[in-house]
């Protein structure tokens, strides 16, 4: 059953094998990762646990990757001498974000082995690109146009409205979009976004968003974390359930894994990758998008599973074997996102680590701002009803229940929790 444990990908192991085994690394050897983010540090702790050594390349002096990796080299992506650093010191080089640059990869990948490669990283930087990927693998996708030009939004399909135009690269959480209604609308989000290549989706009417964690090694081994069920609140990431709630159906989330080691497959993928997805109100899903590295969604691995997908991550690059994630515990994420700090001030997070099976993860960033991804909490349970209840119970304590939009996320006031 698909909903409740992770497996071995349909084809997966040996599938794509070439015969040959890939070099396995060991532990002892030093792993790279491009960029210094949450990602990047929670890739790290895997990486260290294992006996790995870990160097971080990220401009920025206090990355929250940087701060806990063996070796920070603070440089831009594209510094020709940092490359040759990293080269130099590691083993095997991977990514953490989708938006290094791909040529930094493809340098490295003349000396290392670099997972996931800089050809599939490309195609998830460009939306365009990822949608025809979906096209060529035969996976659905949103009715979209691209509008690069002031002719393109005159000529745009009328069915394609009202719509969501989201800027072709460089978007993250909801930022590079924007909801636009009719025509005219168009044009002003396509200057508002300053007239960079964009892609016009249809606003499609959700029933639930799902996404497949899925990793691949060099020999065509490959495995899925179990599906993610999650909401989204102003774009981002709010909520993930696992297992998924029972409105998506086990066949839906079977296709879902299927879908998205089609396109490990199709891609020659090698790291983890995650694939997101749009049900609609009939069972269908459609691909949203696939992201070149571990995901926000897949989180809740690291306590409610037997393998997380950092420790896929080092796995998959290092050559290690791969086995199929098993959950453990039904559990629920919840994101910490700046608006819960007041100013500098931390929630009280005394009063939540109380909750039985409450898994606190900060990224050690310093600055709350609104909408940046603080932390995250995962709560683990015995049951999906005690994991629902107690997350609910979480989202009080911490304030967010208080916020806005969370009545999107069901997380329904806790009533009748068991005395802790
Ligand atoms: N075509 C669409 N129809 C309906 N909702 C959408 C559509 N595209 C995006 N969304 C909503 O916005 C969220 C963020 O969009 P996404 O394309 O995944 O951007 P990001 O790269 O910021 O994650 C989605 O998870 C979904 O909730
Ligand atoms: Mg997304």
């Amino acid at each position: 059953m698909t909903g409740l444990v992770g497996g071995e990908a349909p084809g997966g192991r040996g599938g794509a094998a070439t015969g040959a085994s890939a070099p396995y690394i060991a532990p002892g050897a030093t792993l790279g990762v491009i960029g210094g983010g949450q990602l990047g540090r929670m890739f790290v702790h895997a990486a260290q646990s294992m006996g790995y050594r870990t160097a971080v390349l990220d401009p920025d002096p206090l990355s929250p990757a940087g701060l806990v990796a063996h070796e920070h080299i603070r440089a831009a992506y594209l510094d020709p001498l940092a490359l040759d650093r990293l080269g130099e010191r590691c083993a095997a080089i991977t990514t953490e974000f989708e938006n290094v640059p791909a040529a930094a990869l493809a340098t490295l990948a003349q000396r290392r082995p670099v997972a996931p490669s800089a050809a599939a990283v490309s195609v998830c930087q460009d939306r365009l690109a990822e949608k025809a990927a979906f096209a060529r693998s035969g996976v659905a996708c949103a009715p979209h146009a691209a509008i690069s030009t002031p002719r393109d939004v005159e000529r745009a399909a009328d069915a394609l409205l009202p719509g969501i135009l989201k800027t072709a690269r460089l978007g993250y959480d909801g930022k590079g979009q924007r909801s636009v209604a009719d025509r005219a609308g168009l044009a002003q989000a396509f200057a508002a976004l300053g007239s960079a290549p964009c892609v016009l989706e249809k606003r499609l009417p959700l029933a639930a968003e799902i996404s497949v964690v899925v990793a691949r090694n060099a020999n065509g081994e490959g495995v899925h974390l179990p599906v993610q069920d999650n909401v989204h609140v102003d774009g981002i990431l709010a909520v993930t359930r696992v297992p998924a709630r029972a409105h998506i159906a086990d066949a839906t989330q079977a296709e879902a894994v299927a879908l998205a080691t089609t396109l490990a497959e199709a891609l020659d993928y090698v790291g983890v990758l995650c694939v997101e997805f749009f049900v609609l109100a009939d069972g269908s899903l459609v691909a949203n998008e696939m992201a070149p590295r571990p995901h926000n969604s897949g989180h809740y691995s690291i306590d409610a599973c037997d393998l997380s997908q950092f420790e896929l991550q080092v796995r998959a690059m290092t050559g290690a074997p791969l086995f199929a994630p098993r959950l453990h515990s039904p559990c629920v994420m919840l994101n910490l996102l700046g608006d819960l700090w007041n100013g500098a001030t931390a929630p009280d997070w005394r009063d939540v680590l109380t909750l039985p099976g409450a898994h606190l993860h900060l990224y050690g960033k310093e600055e709350a701002r609104p909408g940046r991804k603080m932390g995250h909490l995962t709560i683990t349970a015995a049951s999906a009803v005690d994991a629902e209840a107690r997350a609910a119970d979480a989202a009080r304590r911490l304030g967010l229940a208080a916020t806005a939009g969370f009545a999107a996320t069901g997380l329904a006031p806790p009533i009748g929790l068991a005395a802790i």
